[in-house]
């Protein structure tokens, strides 16, 4: 089991070429991505993680938005280089956006005054959690990742297009697809700088 885990946790890789051949159907991409996140753990088991899941047309729909915002910020002479960038991201599958629900987080916070500075702070746990678990889940399939960050620049375009509640705070953005080339090296640090083991 453990050896299994290890497995699939180094086979989970940042993939930047991407296609749109996922050996799955659709509706099983959104069932594994669901499943992922519903069994992440969060604080309080309070479930603060939100995702819109773009699929086709509406996950280009998300890449060409977001073209545009970078269109405004980025010189015109070195935008040719992001576009590109943009390029690869819109050829993947599908998208899946991560929130986190910033009412909950301020229930939490009038519910439990004693913790009230951790909770914003566990929230942030919780989506890196539920980003790996897809991220994992994804892998599992054959199906290759990558993260991105693109808000808050995004940010009211994707509330606006989705009709995404306010509430819900843009955290990651993560692109899924056929691996159309591995990914490269990667290199690790010394354990010994690392890790203090102490029995
Ligand atoms: C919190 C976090 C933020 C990241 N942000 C980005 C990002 O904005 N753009 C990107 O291309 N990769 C991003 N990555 C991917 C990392 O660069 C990548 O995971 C790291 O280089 C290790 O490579 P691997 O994913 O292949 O193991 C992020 C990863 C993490 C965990």
């Amino acid at each position: 089991m453990q050896q299994e885990f290890h497995a699939l946790a180094t086979q989970r890789r940042t993939i930047y070429a991407l296609g749109k051949t996922l050996p799955v159907s659709d509706d099983a991409v959104v069932a594994l991505i669901k499943e992922a996140i519903r069994q992440a753990p969060s604080a309080f088991n309070s479930q603060s993680s939100r995702a819109l899941i773009l699929l086709g047309a509406e996950h280009t729909k998300f890449w060409e938005l977001t073209r545009e915002q970078l269109r405004k910020i980025v010189p015109a002479e070195h935008f040719a280089p992001t576009s590109q960038k943009i390029d690869g991201f819109a050829a993947a599958a599908g998208s899946v956006l991560f929130f986190e629900d910033q009412s909950v987080v301020k229930g939490l916070q009038e519910q439990f005054a004693a913790y009230a500075d951790n909770f914003p702070v566990w929230s942030e746990h919780s989506t890196g959690i539920a980003q790996y678990a897809v991220w994992l889940a994804l892998a599992e399939k054959g199906i290759g990742a990558n993260l991105q960050h693109y808000n808050p620049l995004v940010d009211e375009d994707v509330q606006r297009t989705w009709n995404i509640p306010a509430s819900w705070k843009l955290r990651a953005q993560m692109n899924f697809g056929s691996i159309e080339a591995p990914a490269g090296d990667k290199a690790f640090m010394d354990d010994a700088d690392r890790f203090v083991v102490a029995k």
